[in-house]
């Protein structure tokens, strides 16, 4: 007879099993870069640098610090739920009407406001089977299928892409720069791939870091949201504007597509100081320099230092950089942490053997250089 104590852990099972969307199950959590608090506790060390979630290693611009205490007071109202002055300052940067922005709680919001207000429950997702991870999530989570393409030269094979398009297939997610890797798709092939792309499919140019790209032909997209094309950009204030931790992101597209994503947008959706900041931050061109100078420094002093050691890496243009670890990956991860210096192993990715390693100050890239050497 089973006793009182395994019936109700059967009772707790069949809970746990009904109460549940079972799809979720299936889903594998995002796990962000290691906080340097916790490795502080977890190994008992003083000093850690953090190098594994493409921040800016500068801090916050000035300018946004400057606003956000000023906003601090006002606290007690609800935001302007349309983020009002920073779509006029974005449109006219952009040369884009207010109406062909949409603003988000970072720019995975409006990976799912875009999954949310396209997708049938029927259609399909396309991306690269190594990109950032939130659109597989957030397609996951939607309850939407996705089917992954292999990248090529670690770049988005967007022929490939096109080959596999299906009646189903409605929107295409491209990071460009792509994250991890930090390889382009040029203007050219993005300019085949949209040439006679079936009407349905909506193409997301996802440009997190494209304030720190240097190639000349890389694409210009907006000109083709200009153009009315089924295009959306997102662009975000968490990587060279220093505000990863206030959660702002825009996205750009025609009207008609933002009129529709404005109807799965929740109402105050982007909070108010992160409103002033970004507003600041926009204007704050001299911290904006300064971060795009030191990343530049930055990659050509690391990639210097991975040729004195005989490491393969792969040319980025974002402000981080995938390096091939001569030995197992999550190894070298490990060792580093009891350095001090938080990178991010790629085992999530599918890339075993490979680390990403964000840009950071000289002083940061030099005491990673010199663990690394240690931990080798
Ligand atoms: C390609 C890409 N898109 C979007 C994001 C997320 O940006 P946000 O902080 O605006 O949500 C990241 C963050 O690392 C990223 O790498």
């Amino acid at each position: 007879m089973p006793s009182i104590l395994s019936c109700l852990a059967h009772i707790r099972m069949w809970n746990k099993n009904t109460i549940v969307n079972k799809k979720i199950l299936e889903i594998t959590p995002y796990q962000p870069g290691k906080p340097i608090e916790e490795v502080k506790r977890q190994l008992g060390l003083q000093k850690v640098i953090k190098l594994a979630s493409n921040e800016n290693p500068l801090g916050p611009s000035p300018k946004a610090i400057r606003a956000i205490q000023k906003a601090l007071a006002k606290i007690n109202r609800y935001p302007e739920g349309s983020c009002f002055y920073l779509r006029q300052a974005l449109s006219a940067r952009l040369k884009v009407k207010p109406q062909n922005l949409i603003f988000g709680n970072g720019s995975d919001e409006i990976i799912d406001i875009i999954i949310k207000a396209f997708c049938e429950p029927e259609d399909e997702i396309v991306t690269s089977d190594v990109t950032f991870l939130e659109y597989k999530i957030i397609a996951w989570q939607n309850g939407r299928k996705v089917t992954t393409v292999p990248l090529k030269d670690f770049a988005y094979d967007l022929a490939k892409i096109k080959d596999i398009l299906n009646p189903r297939t409605k929107v295409v997610f491209i990071a460009n720069p792509n994250n991890p890797t930090g390889a382009y798709v040029a203007r050219k092939e993005v300019e085949d791939f949209l040439k006679a792309l079936p009407r349905r499919v909506v193409v997301v140019f996802d440009e997190a870091y494209l304030e720190f790209v240097d190639a000349k032909d890389f694409p210009l997209i907006l000109r083709y949201v200009k153009e009315g094309r089924n295009v959306i950009i997102l662009r975000t204030f968490s990587k060279i504007y220093g505000l990863a931790g206030l959660r702002i992101g825009y996205g750009i597209a025609k009207e008609e597509f933002i009129k529709y994503m404005e109807r799965v947008r929740q109402p105050f959706n982007v909070n108010a100081l992160a409103q002033e900041a970004a507003y600041a931050a926009l204007d704050d061109t001299a911290f904006i320099r300064k971060s795009k100078a030191i990343v530049t420094r930055g990659k050509e002093y690391l990639c210097r230092e991975f040729k004195k050691l005989g490491i393969k890496y792969i040319p980025s243009q974002a402000n981080f950089i995938l390096f091939c670890a001569p030995q197992d990956g999550l190894k070298v991860f490990q060792r580093l942490l009891t350095q001090g210096v938080i990178v991010r192993d790629m085992c999530q990715y599918g890339l075993n053997n490979f680390i990403r390693v964000t840009v950071g100050t000289k002083p940061e890239n030099e005491k990673f250089i010199k663990a690394l050497r240690k931990v080798l």
